[in-house]
């Protein structure tokens, strides 16, 4: 069977068993790519083609796809190792809870685990609850939590929503970015307030200077507890360990996920106070997860944090952040016609486009020269560039004349041909129709 032919069979049985339309939507966009081979900022399709990985399963690969000592030590926990029971305490446990008591910020000392992001979300909402005793939680516009029963409740995009409704009583949604709006909701029954610190899911958005140090006042005032989901915008991926760092703020609960698990492991983290620990030391039984934290997604976390922490990685990112937004900057400088903002931190980079289409459009055109990059959910305008963190010069210049080269394609009205399985890669097509946009519905394929 040649490559095609392979790839082609992947996608006639994904199509058939899980989702067509999924199929269709990926196509569409130039991102029907069926990952094989994946390796540090890299990954090819099966059909051997290369893409510099600027999506990273939205920033779930700080430390590259397959980092080799990560690779080491997931062999060496399955040599010895297994999820274990999780009703036991654990080796594992004890020093990845300790280790991230070292590497969170201010007095965030407690940890449950979990198995991804939306699990993580919802034990903050539960423990801010359960220690206040009160009901209301404000989350923000737009936000992004994951698809979890308390987390889902918080989500910022009614469409995510609403087909659910009844979810949990007493969510509360403002405008991300605008503290008059939270501190007018505010109030004796604000269990707590919940934000991402740069929204990632709802297009890459840096709320104004001050905001993070007049929420976390604002919750003081009223006794209400800051939750910050640090689950994109965490483990160096801003230039900085945790993106509330830039504004020197510490929440109550902060949570962790995604880039924890090395790209080999599921795995998150709900970092808390020991003040808030008190809730659970009468029942240490009071939230469960067979799976949450194991043994072995446990060993390969502590080898992600000592990679980040021993290679320099956060600085690494905040210098290659820099070179990234300069490019940036001149490229979006160049085409207003396109492009109207980029805007960021670090390696979490969004390029605001003039118009939705362009999103699925320009993942298309980057794909063609070996980018991968995907729209924001909730923001079909914003293209999300968030390579991993160990992206080197060379490689932040093949991105940015990609960026180039892409954008030429898109005012040359080059264009996919429609949903052709047989495409040829890299060889823009050229079309005076409308492009993947015209056939792309609304909101994220992710
Ligand atoms: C900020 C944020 N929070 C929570 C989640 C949910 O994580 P998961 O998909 O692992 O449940 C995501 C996922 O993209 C996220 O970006």
């Amino acid at each position: 069977m040649t490559d095609g032919v392979r790839k082609q069979a992947v996608l006639e049985q994904f199509a058939t068993f899980l989702n067509p339309q999924k199929v269709r939507v990926m196509r569409a966009a130039g991102l029907d790519i069926i990952e094989g081979e994946r390796s540090g900022p890299w990954v090819w399709d099966i059909d051997g083609t290369r893409y510099l990985d600027c999506f990273t399963s939205a920033g779930s690969f700080n430390v590259g796809r397959r980092h080799p000592r990560v690779v080491a030590a997931a062999h060496a926990a399955v040599d010895h190792l297994d999820n274990g029971n999780f009703l036991l305490c654990s080796e594992q446990k004890a020093m990845l809870a300790a280790k991230l008591a070292e590497v969170t910020p201010g007095d965030l000392s407690c940890t449950m685990f979990g198995s991804g992001g939306g699990e993580a979300i919802d034990f903050a909402v539960k423990l801010a609850r359960g220690s206040t005793g009160r009901p209301t939680v404000v989350s923000t516009v737009n936000g992004y939590h994951g698809h979890t029963g308390f987390a889902l409740s918080a989500a910022g995009r009614a469409s995510f929503r609403q087909p659910f409704e009844p979810l949990m009583p007493d969510f509360v949604q403002v405008p991300f970015g605008d503290l008059d709006a939270l501190v007018a909701v505010l109030d004796e029954r604000t269990a707590a307030v919940l934000l991402e610190p740069i929204q990632g899911e709802g297009g890459i958005v840096v709320p104004p200077d001050g905001y993070l140090a007049g929420v976390r006042a604002a919750c003081d005032r009223v006794g209400a507890l800051l939750i910050l989901d640090e689950i994109q915008t965490g483990l160096g991926r801003t230039g900085r360990w945790w993106a509330c760092e830039h504004d020197a703020v510490v929440p109550d609960i902060m949570t962790t996920a995604k880039s924890l698990g090395g790209s080999l492991v599921p795995i998150s983290a709900t970092v808390f106070t020991e003040e808030l620990r008190e809730f659970l030391i009468p029942n240490p039984f009071i939230h469960l997860s067979t799976f949450g934290g194991s043994d072995l997604a446990c060993a390969v976390a502590l080898e992600v944090l000592a990679v980040i922490q021993e290679t320099g990685l956060v600085e690494h990112a905040a210098a290659m952040g820099e070179r990234l937004f300069a490019g940036l900057r001149a490229i979006a400088a160049a085409h207003p016609e396109v492009i109207t903002e980029v805007r960021g931190r670090g390696l979490m980079a969004g390029i605001q486009y003039v118009e939705d289409s362009l999103g699925p459009r320009m993942s298309y055109h980057l794909a063609q020269h070996g980018v991968l990059a995907i729209y924001s959910g909730n923001q079909p305008a914003v293209m999300r560039l968030m390579p991993t963190l160990v992206i080197e010069e060379d490689e932040v210049a093949l991105l940015l004349s990609a960026l180039d080269a892409a954008i030429d394609d898109l005012l040359a009205g080059a264009g996919p041909e429609e949903a052709a399985p047989s495409r040829p890669k890299r060889r823009p097509v050229r079309s005076t129709g409308s492009g993947a946009g015209a056939t792309m519905p609304a909101g994220s394929p992710s």
